[in-house]
């Protein structure tokens, strides 16, 4: 298959209609999308990423008004989702519109997408587009156009040339379908963020953390290397990323702050790879309220 490299989005809604998958960039990480109504289009969408059937795609909506048309959202939600949306946080809902494609669960994650060149790709097509990170199961996600071609060229029809994404982890996911809420993966948009509009909120990632034990059996985001948090280390074999320069390190990335850790992280890990590292170090966030999202993502990479 001969994959098409541009900013027409009037061919990407094109292939979207005719069944096709497409790879885009969004604010959070790049997205593999297909029609939400074409069961068939999604289903490609597992095999390409080699993704567990049982896990559900998130619906990504251009407006308000169509996330109300295929879930249910409570009044009292009114405020927080537009809040908070347009921007990178998925609500998981109960599903409304029953042709919308799912797993055999009765809820639907639904995300109302801020990044402009995904905007205007479900403004134009009209269309929800159901999409996961673009990345093979397992993998770290996937942030920047020259990842993107490098993994999916010549496997999907289209690959919107857009830019690098602003947040670089995936959207925050809080569900709201029963009492009380919970949130399911921390992100951008935090803990602290949510409470002040959702006072009984449940952080289940602190509850599944004290019940599952290191190693769990699920492999996420993890490059072939091995990630650990930094420590001094005497080998030359390595890279890192964090807030000071290392003298030996073979490839780094210093940055600013936990927002500029947040943007750089996946990236981080597919060049080190690239590079053939072995030991891929990972310094201990700054204490803010992003910290957990990160420390969240670097504890999923190390229990591989
Ligand atoms: O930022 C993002 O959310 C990106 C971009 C492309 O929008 N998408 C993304 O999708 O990260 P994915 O499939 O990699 O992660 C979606 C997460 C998964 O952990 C999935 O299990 C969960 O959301 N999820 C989706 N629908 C759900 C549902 N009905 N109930 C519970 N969890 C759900
Ligand atoms: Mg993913």
């Amino acid at each position: 298959m001969k994959t098409i490299i541009s900013k027409d989005i009037e061919f990407a809604s094109f292939i979207l209609k005719k069944g096709g998958v497409i790879l885009f960039p969004t604010e959070t990480v790049w997205g593999l999308g297909a029609n939400s109504h074409n069961n068939e289009a999604c289903k490609k969408i597992y095999q390409l990423k080699n993704r567990p059937v049982d896990n559900p795609l998130i619906v990504h909506v251009k407006n308000f008004e169509t996330l109300n048309q295929i879930a249910f959202l409570k009044n009292e939600y009114f405020d927080l989702v537009k809040n908070f949306s347009p921007g990178p946080i998925s609500y998981v809902l109960n599903k409304k519109d029953q042709t919308i494609f799912s797993t055999n669960l009765d809820t639907i994650g639904v995300r109302i997408p801020s990044s402009k060149e995904f905007l205007s790709i479900l403004e134009f097509s009209n269309i929800p587009i159901s999409a996961p990170s673009a990345n093979i199961s397992g993998k770290p996600s996937i942030t920047t156009l020259a990842h993107a071609i490098e993994e999916f060229e010549n496997k999907v029809e289209f690959i919107y040339e857009g830019e690098t994404s602003e947040v670089g982890l995936e959207s925050t996911v809080i569900s709201l379908f029963e009492k009380p809420e919970q949130i399911l993966r921390p992100g951008k948009i935090t803990f602290e963020d949510l409470k002040i509009y959702l006072p009984e909120i449940v952080n289940t990632m602190e509850s599944e953390k004290k019940v599952l034990s290191p190693g769990t059996k699920y492999r996420h985001y993890s490059p072939n290397g091995k990630v650990g948090f930094w420590k001094n280390f005497s080998g030359e074999n390595y890279s890192y990323i964090g807030f000071t320069k290392k003298e030996n390190a073979k490839y780094q990335i210093i940055l600013k702050d936990n927002l500029d850790y947040m943007k750089n992280l996946y990236s981080f890990f597919i060049e080190s790879d690239k590079l053939g590292i072995q030991d891929i170090f990972c310094e201990y966030p700054r204490e803010d309220k992003y910290k957990d999202s990160i420390l969240n993502r670097i504890e999923k990479a190390i229990s591989k």
